[in-house]
């Protein structure tokens, strides 16, 4: 199937490493010209380097610190001054593992911050000349906590829920306009991020990182984490001239993992 992706442009947050890194690799392989941002570029850079010769000029490193307004209004006009993208990959860190009881409100302002408002942001953006030239996809990557909030990630459960709110608010408004904008939600996919909650879980629980990932398997039923680039994968279908009916939707990765139907 030809996706259709060749010649368009794509902005990649969090593409360092992990989902990001998977995405943009993704969306490269299929002809796309990447923006990749994050807060070391040089990473982005190291893994560059393993990309088939003919993709590496593809790609394009950035630094954005979406902790920083400056850092991220600076990357946008600078997108817009060039032409704009046609794709807009917000990807970011997940927050600190705790119950939702112990975050002050401080928490929930820097958090929502980088996980959700500079996203909408970006969009405000990028969007309006996505919507001039009537193609656009903004994918958003969530967690299965908005269906099923996971115990321990109280911050993520809560402000992700209202990223949910967002993208399909926006979803209606620019529809008309060949604009799709939809959420990725990752079940468990095996990350730098993943290891680091599996670890923060063993030492609370007294178990072993091991320990901790045979426990979460049992909530799996393909019995394994994801790859990502099998998320990848789905991220790019979206992104795709093929996906252009597809708008306002919340596509799980997630081996099935959620259990509602
Ligand atoms: N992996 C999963 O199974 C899973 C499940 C549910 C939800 N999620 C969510 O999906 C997102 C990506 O997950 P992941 O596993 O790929 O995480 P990850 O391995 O921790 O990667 C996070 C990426 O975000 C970048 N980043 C972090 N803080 C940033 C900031 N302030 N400004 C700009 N970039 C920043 C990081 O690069 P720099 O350090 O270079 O900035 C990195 O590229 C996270 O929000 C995570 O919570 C993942």
């Amino acid at each position: 199937m030809d996706l259709g992706l060749n010649g368009k442009t794509a902005l990649v947050l969090g593409a360092s490493r992990g989902l990001g890194r998977a995405i943009a690799a993704g969306l490269c392989a299929e002809g796309a010209t990447v923006l990749a941002a994050a807060r070391h570029p040089s990473d982005i850079e190291a893994w560059r380097a393993d990309l088939p010769p003919d993709q590496q000029t593809q790609l394009t490193a950035f630094h954005a610190d979406l902790a920083d307004r400056a850092s991220i209004v600076a990357l946008a006009e600078r997108v817009v001054r060039d032409g704009g993208v046609d794709i807009l990959v917000n990807n970011s860190g997940g927050p600190p593992p705790g119950a939702i009881s112990t975050f002050s409100d401080e928490d929930w302002i820097a958090h929502f911050t980088v996980m959700a408002s500079r996203f909408f942001l970006l969009a405000s953006h990028l969007v309006p000349g996505m919507r001039e030239r009537k193609w656009g996809r903004v994918l958003t990557v969530g967690s299965s906590g908005i269906m099923q909030p996971i115990a321990g990630l109280g911050l993520s459960n809560g402000i992700r829920g209202a990223i949910a709110g967002w993208s399909k608010t926006l979803s209606n408004e620019v529809a008309a306009d060949g604009v799709t904008v939809n959420m990725l939600i990752p079940g468990r996919i095996h990350t730098d991020r993943l290891d680091q909650l599996d670890g923060a879980a063993a030492q609370r629980d007294g178990l072993t990182r091991d320990d901790v990932a045979r426990r979460s398997l049992r909530d799996i039923p393909a019995a394994r984490y994801g790859r990502p680039e099998e998320f990848a994968d789905a991220a790019v279908f979206l992104a795709s001239e093929r996906a252009s009916y597809i708008t306002g939707s919340q596509l799980r990765v997630d081996g099935g993992m959620i259990r509602s139907v």
